[in-house]
């Protein structure tokens, strides 16, 4: 079977076995031509409520899967590369969030939706890149516990310095890879590009960016802009997703080695044994734990609508 074949196949299975298909926007072109929706994580748990299918297949990482779980308990969940998880998601564990509750009484615990769902159950709402400084501008505290990327948090205190933030030392291991010196080599190799980052690069990277937001966010801001040239500061399939969006406009990766290995391991062939029913993880949360992370999760769609 070619890509295309493949793809023929997983159109037709998912129309028989009424499956829908949700992709992060860092996966592969071919596994997005298949996707019923393609997002970022704000978007995906957007359309996880809305689903009416009997079956979800998430193609991205782990905690993308329990979110949806979450939001449709009542459907079949299957996570596509069952291998697939966020090194920033393992960063810190419900005890240890309990411990920095504690030792910060009045602060309201607020977690980035990369983190597992025991986490969440510990949290009072969590957050997306797209939502997070509207989110944190609502809630009535002034005091914001926020974990665990400190480069995310950084770049939402400065949207809302009037909030004090305390935050912990984590981060996307594939956002960090990206530097200054990056900067400076891609902007002198391509004078005229303006320059596009997540903010979950470093602050020296975003303090040089010409607009820093999620991934929906950069694709929208290159797709309707009237500059003709950008460098790109995320997961490198953004480059591609882009490029194959607007053709007459030009897109420069800020690094070749911001991949997310992660994103990269749902093939086609996963998704085509998926629809199937020969593959993928069925997400199982306990009643605990779903009733806990719901909870986060909805404050978080309620604040952000
Ligand atoms: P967004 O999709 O919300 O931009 O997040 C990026 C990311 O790193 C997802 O794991
Ligand atoms: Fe996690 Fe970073 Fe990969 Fe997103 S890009 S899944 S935050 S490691």
């Amino acid at each position: 079977m070619n890509t295309r074949e493949m793809q023929d196949e997983i159109i037709r299975l998912k129309q028989e076995n009424d499956v829908c298909i949700l992709a992060h926007a860092y996966t592969s072109h071919d596994v997005w031509e298949v996707a019923d929706y393609v997002g970022d994580s704000f978007g995906l748990s957007q359309q996880a409520a809305k689903a009416s299918n009997k079956t979800i297949i998430m193609c991205g990482v782990r905690f993308m899967a329990e979110t949806v779980k979450i939001l449709s308990p009542d459907k079949k969940v299957l996570l596509a590369a069952p291998e697939a998880g966020c090194p920033m998601a393992d960063q810190i564990d419900a005890d240890w969030l309990r411990q920095l509750k504690e030792e910060n009484p009045g602060y309201t615990a607020v977690c980035y939706i990369n983190t597992t769902s025991e986490l969440k159950t510990e949290c009072d709402v969590c957050v997306t890149s797209s939502s997070a400084p509207d989110i944190i501008k609502k809630l009535d505290s002034d005091k914001i516990l926020f974990v665990p990327d400190c480069n995310l948090g950084g770049w939402i205190q400065k949207q809302v310095p009037e909030k004090d933030f305390k935050m912990i030392k984590g981060g996307c291991p594939t956002h960090l890879r990206a530097r200054k010196a990056d900067v400076e080599k891609a902007k002198a190799a391509h004078p005229d590009a303006l320059l596009l980052v997540h903010p979950e690069c470093l602050a020296e990277v975003t303090d040089m960016s010409d607009y820093a937001g999620s991934t929906t966010g950069i694709m929208n801001y290159a797709k309707n802009s009237d500059a003709k040239e950008f460098i790109i500061g995320t997961e490198n399939s953004i480059v591609q997703h882009l490029q194959f969006a607007c053709p007459d406009k030009k897109f420069y990766p800020l690094s070749k080695d911001l991949v997310c290995h992660n994103m990269k391991l749902t093939t086609l062939g996963d998704v085509l044994n998926c629809v199937k029913g020969e593959a993928g993880e069925e997400i199982h949360l306990s009643e605990d734990v779903m009733a806990g992370a719901k909870r986060c999760i909805d404050e978080m769609i309620r604040l952000g609508e």
